[in-house]
């Protein structure tokens, strides 16, 4: 310190340098010497075993997992989902609540459709809480969705096994999480679009061209397209709706096939599904049968 420059101003860079350098330095250098000092003299005086009751003092009180919301999430299974918060009433049925794996208490349900019972897992129900009584952040859409397909289908049920949001869309959704807030509906297009996704797989058994074409057309109805048909998702006209069909099958037939094979607004080409032209036409007589 003997550089402070009151009687000598600086001149040059160097000087400036120097004075900067001895500045910070030697301050540092003293902390330096002192926090060794002062930690050796602890040390021996001390004996063996206070790090330990140290530690022991400096513990958190409560041990917090922080998770790295960079990190690809690993999705729990509808089976470990069911485990750990849904077995808590459907595997006896507390509650008034439709026991795992009984196929008459399940039937009418799975009856509502996939979007209801997806719509009322996490909205709840009567009894059934809200995500079975869990968060968002315990438990994502899909991992619920994962445990209603887990119990409707180990309960006489047939549904798609919903399909694993993309790993950008999920970071894009938690990111977004305050558009999230008005996302019922959306929560509910996105999971009838997330069961679109898995269809392709499953759709040999619809396109298993069966010699009676209504039955495939119910079939093809059942495992894709009632997906957003049952319960009018993303402004599908509902199936059994009167009023939403009438102006529509008011066109020509071929036209509301076409509508069906080839897309319209929301409306995914043959909802998605690689089914071929003449289930799907069945599916569409099979959805108009039902609106007359
Ligand atoms: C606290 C008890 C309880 C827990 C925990 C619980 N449920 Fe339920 N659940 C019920 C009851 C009661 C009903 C019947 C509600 C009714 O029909 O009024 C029900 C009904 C349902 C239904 C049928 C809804 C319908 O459309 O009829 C689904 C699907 C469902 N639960 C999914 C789940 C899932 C998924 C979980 C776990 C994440 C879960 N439940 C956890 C009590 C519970
Ligand atoms: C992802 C949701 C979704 C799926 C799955 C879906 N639809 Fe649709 N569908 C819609 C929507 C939304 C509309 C309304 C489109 C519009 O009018 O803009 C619609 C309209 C229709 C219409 C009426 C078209 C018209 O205006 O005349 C027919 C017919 C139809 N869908 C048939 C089907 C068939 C058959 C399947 C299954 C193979 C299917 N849909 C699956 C969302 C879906």
């Amino acid at each position: 310190m003997s550089e402070a420059p009151h009687g000598a101003p600086i001149k040059t860079p160097g000087q400036l340098i120097a004075a900067v350098i001895a500045g910070f330095g030697i301050p540092v250098a003293i902390i330096i010497l002192l926090a060794v000092y002062v930690n050796n003299s602890t040390r021996t005086g001390a004996g063996t075993d206070i790090e330990q009751s140290v530690n022991a003092r400096i513990a958190p009180a409560a041990q917090v997992d922080v998770r790295d919301a960079n990190a690809p999430r690993v999705y729990k299974s509808g089976e470990e989902v069911f485990k750990a918060v849904c077995s808590a009433c459907h595997a006896t049925g507390t509650a008034g609540a439709p026991k795992f794996g009984d196929a008459g208490a399940w039937a009418p349900r799975i009856g509502e459709g996939y979007d209801t019972l997806l719509h009322n897992a996490l909205n709840g129900k009567g009894g059934m809480p809200a995500r079975g009584g869990t968060s968002p952040d315990d438990y994502s859409d899909f991992e619920i969705a994962r445990a209603v397909v887990y119990m409707a289908n180990g309960s006489g049920g047939k549904l798609a096994e919903p399909a694993q949001p993309a790993s950008g869309a999920a970071a894009a959704s938690s990111a977004a999480a305050p558009a999230a807030a008005s996302s019922n509906e959306n929560a509910q297009a996105a999971a009838a679009v997330a069961a679109l996704a898995s269809v392709p797989a499953a759709a040999p058994a619809a396109g298993a061209q069966s010699a009676d074409a209504a039955q495939a057309g119910k079939a093809l109805y059942e495992q894709v397209c009632q997906a957003c048909h049952a319960a009018g998702v993303l402004g599908a006209p509902k199936f059994g709706d009167k009023a939403a069909w009438a102006p529509r099958l008011k066109e020509p037939m071929d036209t509301v096939y076409n509508y069906a094979l080839h897309g319209k607004g929301a409306m995914p080409p043959k909802g998605g599904s690689n089914a071929s032209d003449a289930d799907v036409k069945a599916a569409v007589d099979y959805m108009a049968n039902a609106a007359k």
